[in-house]
This record gives C-alpha cells, sequence and structure tokens, in this order.
C-alpha cells in the first residue's frame, strides 16, 4: 500500500464505523480509499482501476460520474441547493413526480419523496397502516412479506426481512410479520426469467392459502418483484410476484412493491412491476433513482388514497425527512430518468442483457466450482460449492471479495453467491474484462 493510501486507512481505522463490515475483517481487507470514478470504473488514490461489477450497491445505473448527471446537479446545486419541503415546492420535484407517474405502471396520483429505500419502506408501511385507521379497518394492522427478503434495517423495514443474519441481533424489538414462501427458481438462463415465471410453482399456492387464512388481519403484502437481491439473488419469478399480487388485492389487502433493487432497468425493463403485469398500490424507488449519484426515494401511491387523509389535522400523515424533495437529487434523478427513457439506455438492454449472458456463460464454462446460475436482465448471479473443510469456507464471500479486489474487480459475493450487476451501460470489452478477472478470483479461491 502507497503512502497516501496508507495514511487515510489509518486514519480511517481510528474514526470510521463502516457499515455492513466486521471491525475484526479490516485488518485482513480495509477499506480502499478511493479518489475517483468514472463510467464502470472506481480508481484509488494510487490510480489504480477497479470494475465496479456491482453498481456500488446497485446505484450506479450509468456509470459513475455520468456527465448529464454531473450536468443538471451543478447546475442545480447553484441554482437552488435545498429548501425544506414543508411549505415549499420547487420545479424539480414536481418535474421528476410527474416523469415517474407517467413511466410507473398506470393508477399512481401521489408521490412521497425520502432520502433511501428504508425510509421509503417505512413510507409506505405506515401510510398503508394509517389509511386502514382511516378507513375503520383497524384491525388490519400486520404486514406480509416473503421468506428470505430484504427491505432495509431501519426497525420497521427490517421486521419485515426474512433473512435472519439482518434480524435475529434486533428481533425483540420488531413487529411481528407473517412470513409466505416464495420460489426459488435456481438455474434459470435469461429466457426463461420472464413474466410467468413462478405462475405455478406450489409455493405460490402455499403463499395465496396463507394470505387467504390471514386476510382479515393484514394492512399489505410488501415484495420485492422477482428477485431477492440481497437475499442471495434468489429469483422467484414474475408470474409468483402477479398472482400473489391479484390474489392480495382480491382480498382488499395493499400490494407494496419494493423495487428500490430492481426498478430502473435492472430486469431489462424500466419496472419489474410493468413487466409482470402487476400495479402494486405503493410503488417504492430508491437506488437507480437518482442514477445513483446522490441519496433519494420516492414512494408512489395509489391514485384516491389520500383522500382518506383529507378533512382535518388529525387525519394528516405525521411523517417527515429533513431531506425530502432536495432539488439536487431530485435533478439527479430527472436527468436519469430521462437517459434512460429519451436517451436510449433502455432500449439498448437486450442487447447488453445478451452480452451479460455470454460473458456469464464463459464464467461457467471455466470454473467447476460453479454448482448453479441464474440471470434476469442486468442480473447474473454463481452459487460456487466449495468442499467440506475447504479453508475459504468459514468466510467465503469475504475470501472472494478479497481475491476479486486483487486481480481488479468489485465484487461482494453474499457468502457462496457471486452475482453482478454493474451499471447497465457496461461495454462489451468491460465484460470481457469481467468475465477473465471473475474465473481468475474464483479459481483462485476454489480452483
Ligand atoms: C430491495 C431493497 N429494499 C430496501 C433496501 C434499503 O435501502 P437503503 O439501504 O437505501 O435503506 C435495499 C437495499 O439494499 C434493497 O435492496
Amino acid at each position: 500500500m502507497a503512502e497516501a493510501e496508507a495514511d487515510l486507512v489509518a486514519r480511517d481505522r481510528d474514526i470510521i464505523w463502516h457499515p455492513a463490515t466486521h471491525f475484526d475483517d479490516l485488518g485482513r481487507l480495509p477499506p480502499i480509499a478511493i479518489a475517483r470514478a468514472a463510467g464502470c470504473w472506481l480508481h484509488d488514490v494510487e490510480g489504480r482501476p477497479i470494475l465496479d461489477a456491482i453498481a456500488s450497491w446497485w446505484t450506479s445505473i450509468h456509470g459513475h460520474c455520468f456527465p448529464p448527471i454531473v450536468e443538471a446537479i451543478t447546475e442545480a446545486a447553484a441554482r437552488l441547493d435545498h429548501v425544506m419541503f414543508a411549505g415549499f415546492t420547487h420545479a424539480a420535484a414536481v418535474e421528476l413526480a410527474e416523469a415517474l407517474v407517467a413511466s410507473a405502471p398506470p393508477g399512481y396520483g401521489r408521490v412521497f419523496y425520502a432520502d433511501c429505500g428504508s425510509a421509503a419502506v417505512e413510507i409506505a408501511l405506515k401510510i398503508s397502516f394509517q389509511s386502514r385507521l382511516l378507513a375503520g379497518e383497524g384491525e388490519r394492522r400486520r404486514f406480509a412479506t416473503l421468506a428470505n427478503s430484504y427491505h432495509g434495517e431501519t426497525l420497521g423495514a427490517l421486521a419485515l426481512c426474512g433473512s435472519d443474519t439482518y434480524r435475529e441481533t434486533f428481533s425483540p424489538l420488531l413487529m411481528p410479520a407473517l412470513r409466505l414462501p416464495a420460489p426459488d427458481l435456481a438455474n434459470h438462463g435469461l429466457a426463461d426469467a420472464g413474466p410467468d415465471a413462478g405462475a405455478d410453482h406450489p409455493e405460490t399456492d402455499r403463499a395465496i392459502a396463507l394470505l387467504e387464512a390471514h386476510a382479515a388481519e393484514l394492512s399489505a403484502l410488501v415484495v420485492e418483484p422477482m428477485v431477492q437481491c440481497a437475499g442471495k439473488m434468489r429469483m422467484t419469478g414474475g408470474g409468483f410476484y402477479r398472482r400473489i399480487c391479484e390474489a392480495a388485492q382480491a382480498l382488499g389487502i395493499h400490494v407494496i412493491a419494493d423495487e428500490i433493487a430492481v426498478g430502473f432497468g435492472r430486469t431489462g425493463r424500466l419496472f419489474a412491476s410493468a413487466w409482470a403485469g402487476v400495479r402494486p398500490d405503493f410503488l417504492c424507488l430508491s437506488k437507480g433513482l437518482s442514477g445513483g449519484v446522490l441519496p433519494l426515494a420516492a414512494v408512489l401511491i395509489r391514485e384516491g388514497l389520500d383522500a382518506l387523509f383529507r378533512g382535518g389535522p388529525e387525519r394528516s400523515f405525521a411523517h417527515s425527512h429533513t431531506f425530502t424533495g432536495n432539488p439536487i437529487a431530485c435533478a439527479a434523478g430527472l436527468a436519469s430518468l430521462r437517459a434512460l427513457t429519451e436517451g436510449g439506455l433502455l432500449a439498448r438492454l437486450p442487447g447488453r442483457a445478451e452480452a451479460l449472458a455470454e460473458a456469464a456463460a464463459r464464467v461457467r464454462g471455466a470454473c467447476p466450482a460453479i454448482a448453479r446460475h441464474r440471470q434476469i436482465g442486468m442480473i447474473v448471479a454463481f452459487d460456487v460449492d466449495a468442499p467440506a473443510g475447504h479453508p475459504a469456507l468459514p468466510r467465503l464471500g469475504l475470501e472472494l471479495r478479497r481475491a476479486a479486489l486483487t486481480h481488479g474487480v468489485l465484487l461482494r459475493p453474499l457468502h457462496d453467491t457471486i452475482y453482478w450487476m454493474p451499471p447497465l451501460s457496461i461495454a462489451d470489452d468491460e465484460l470481457d474484462a469481467l468475465a477473465t478477472r471473475t474465473i481468475a478470483s474464483v479459481q483462485e479461491v476454489l480452483g
């Protein structure tokens, strides 16, 4: 490690508490000091390039420092940095809300802004529940969620997470959710991942039976459409998604779609819900919403639901976040959405997904340790098998991540699941480099 980097990392070690990081791992895998980024590449303070194969936690859909977004936020920051969003409004927030409603599945009437995905989920939960109170349905106070799901880490969102990894420590603090089974569609390739996948899976009928049995107490079903990203990229299918949502809505249960990870082109379509033919009552968006540049989230709310909240201050939704509707973040959101739609990125996605599939096939062919694989749109996942007793096994994800970084690629495996979720704009030569470097990393750790 060169001097400048060593100094920064040492100062970091003394003062920073990093997310999703064990203190004891910092000696083996210290944070990498990044100086700048462009496109699919991060550059550390020594100038070493690292291919960002996970779009920095699934956010950077156009690649880093994408010029149209940089220009939009530079202009926005010079004009209006921030104004509180209670009692004030501004063009960027209104235009972005209009553009979101116009491009989402039909039927949304309101947009509530927040600044991270977890906050968006909290907002949807709270509006759903309060609407029940206001409608005289206070017995509907529970939420249904999928086994293995992930919705964020504030307490309300965490209560809905299906994975014990995130939930267990805090379980005494969490509301009890109804957990529904979901299909795990292993080994599906690009062509199998369509909107009907999982429709006739036995788990689909079991999930619907649970919804029926508990309908009277359920305010909403909260669901990640098609892919449980933090849940080891388990793919549940568009057909499963459509059927459980249709069943929920027929039972008067709201559907809260969490497209925080899969929205904005990740599944190959702008929104997974539209592809699957689902019209959620609430659509939670974040991550790619601002092009991955600034913290921004939005909840799209079904037309007419706000009517319940009129009629007196005691009926209002008492919820706010300080940076709600920040003008610079909204300007980034508008520039990002325009580049996706008018700028043609969305139209280029089928070709990008095919190229991704070819790169993934190369990796599978070269790495016998890969036991299972799957792809939908611009998400690829490989599950690796390590023989019992393999020295890397206890911390397989960490070992694979470390090896990948030595090969100049940012992977962040979820234990034995390696995945790619690169910027949607990734070029053919970058995919080639990604495949070569992934192969070298897997072979180094697992042979
Ligand atoms: C599906 C899903 N929902 C919610 C969240 C939480 O978003 P945030 O980390 O911005 O709070 C995430 C984050 O990864 C996510 O993948």
